[in-house]
C-alpha cells in the first residue's frame, strides 16, 4: 500500500484520525429524524424499544453487524437515547482480562447500554465471563487458587449489550446466539445518502445545490460516512478554488481530484479489479493471491473492498475462488474474453 492509500483506509476509522473523530462526532445522526435509510432495521427497532419501554423492562441484546460506515455506532446511541439509558462505550480488543469485563459490568446501572465494538475481537475467556452476564445477568468470579478456589456469583442490574462487528463470520457461534436480535445493515440507496449528505451540509453550514448532492450521493459507495467525508474534502477544495459557491462542475472536479471514480469505486478497488482481470484472467483465483498481488491485507480486503464490489454485481465469490463479472471488465473498459464460455453456461458455482 503506499502512503496515499494507506491514508485513505487510516482514515475509514473514525478511530483513528482526531480530526475526523470530531467531525464524525459533529455530524452523527442523534435522533432517528436524523437517521435515514435502513428502513426495515429501523423499524424493527423502534417496535423492540417501544415494547420494552411499556413493559419498563431493558432491551433484548442486540447485535449490528455490516461494513465499516453504515450506522453501527451511531444506532447504538440513538437506541440508548431513546431508552432514556446512559451509554458505556467499549470495545473487543480493550476489555484484555476476565477482571476488565468485570469491573464494567459491575460499574452498569439498571437498564445502561453497554456498547462493544468490534466484539469479534474479544478473547475466549472474557467472552466466557460475558456469557452468564447476558444470560443471567451475573457473573462468576473465582476467588483465590488452586484446590481451595471458589467461585461467588455476583448479581447484575438489567442491562442490555448492543454489539458491532464488521465481521461476523469471526464470531463464535455461542456468543452470537446470546443476543436476541441480530441486525445487518446494508449500502445504502442513493436517495437515503442525499439526505444524509443535506443533513450534513446543514449541520456545516453549507449551502449546497441538488445536483451537488447527487454527485456525491454517487460517488459515496453506499456508505453514510463516505458520504460525510466525501463532503467535507469537496468543501475544502471549493473554498480554495472558487468563491465557495459548490456547482456540480466543481465538484466532479474535486472527485476526480481524490481518485473516486462516477460508481465511487476508489484507488484500492480498482487496483483489486486489475489485480483479478489482468494478472488473474478474471479469475477464479483465491483472496491470499489477490492480497498478496496488490499488497493488501486479507481483513480489508474482505471487509472494506469486496462487499461494495460484489454489492454491486463486479464481483462474484465462487468455490473455485474470486470471478470479475463482465460489468467489471466494461467498467474497466477492458474487452471481456469469457463471453463465449458464459454462453455454453461453464459458469462457476456460486457460493
Ligand atoms: N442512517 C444514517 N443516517 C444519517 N447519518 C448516518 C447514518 N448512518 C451513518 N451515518 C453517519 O455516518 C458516520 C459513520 O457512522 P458510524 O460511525 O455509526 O458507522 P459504523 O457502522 O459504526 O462504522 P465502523 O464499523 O467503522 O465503526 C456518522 O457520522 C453517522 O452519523
Ligand atoms: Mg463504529
Amino acid at each position: 500500500m503506499n502512503k496515499d492509500k494507506a491514508k485513505i483506509k487510516e482514515n475509514e476509522s473514525e478511530k483513528s484520525n482526531p480530526e475526523e473523530e470530531i467531525l464524525f462526532t459533529s455530524l452523527r445522526a442523534s435522533n432517528w429524524d436524523e437517521f435515514h435509510g435502513q428502513k426495515k432495521v429501523k423499524e424493527s427497532l423502534k417496535i423492540a424499544l417501544t415494547a420494552a419501554k411499556k413493559r419498563k423492562e431493558s432491551l433484548e441484546h442486540i447485535l449490528l453487524y455490516g461494513p465499516p460506515g453504515l450506522g453501527k455506532t451511531t444506532l447504538s446511541h440513538i437506541i440508548a437515547k431513546e431508552m432514556k439509558a446512559n451509554i458505556r462505550i467499549t470495545s473487543g480488543p480493550a476489555i484484555e482480562r476476565a477482571g476488565d469485563l468485570a469491573s464494567i459490568l459491575t460499574n452498569l446501572e439498571k437498564g445502561d447500554v453497554l456498547f462493544i465494538d468490534e466484539i469479534h475481537r474479544l478473547n475466549k475467556v472474557v467472552e466466557e465471563t460475558l456469557y452468564p452476564a447476558m444470560e443471567d445477568y451475573a457473573l462468576d468470579i473465582i476467588i483465590g487458587k488452586g484446590p481451595s478456589a471458589r467461585t461467588l456469583r455476583l448479581d447484575l442490574p438489567q442491562f442490555t449489550i448492543v454489539g458491532a462487528t464488521t465481521r461476523i463470520g469471526l464470531m463464535s457461534a455461542p456468543l452470537r446466539d446470546r443476543f436476541g436480535v441480530v441486525y445487518r445493515l446494508s449500502f445504502y440507496e442513493p436517495e437515503d445518502l442525499e439526505k444524509i449528505i443535506l443533513e450534513g451540509a446543514k449541520k456545516l453550514k453549507l449551502s449546497i445545490d441538488k445536483d451537488s448532492v447527487k454527485e456525491i450521493a454517487k460517488r459515496a459507495r453506499g456508505t453514510p460516512r463516505i458520504a460525510l467525508k466525501l463532503l467535507k474534502r469537496v468543501r475544502d477544495f471549493v473554498e480554495v478554488k472558487s468563491d465557495g459557491k459548490m456547482t456540480k462542475e466543481l465538484v466532479r472536479q474535486a472527485l476526480d481530484m481524490l481518485e473516486v471514480d462516477e460508481l465511487g469505486l476508489d484507488s484500492s478497488d480498482i487496483r483489486y479489479l486489475k489485480s483479478l482481470i489482468q494478472k488473474h484472467n478474471g479469475g477464479p483465483v483465491g483472496i491470499e493471491t489477490i492480497a498478496s498481488t496488490i499488497s493488501e491485507d486479507i481483513g480489508t480486503i474482505e471487509e472494506v473492498i469486496e462487499p461494495y464490489l460484489l454489492q454491486i454485481g463486479f464481483l462474484k465469490k465462487t468455490t473455485r475462488g474470486r470471478v470479475a463479472t463482465k460489468a467489471a471488465y466494461d467498467h474497466l473498459k477492458i474487452k471481456y474474453p469469457h463471453e463465449e464460455e458464459d454462453k455454453k453456461g461453464k459458469q462457476q458455482k456460486l457460493i
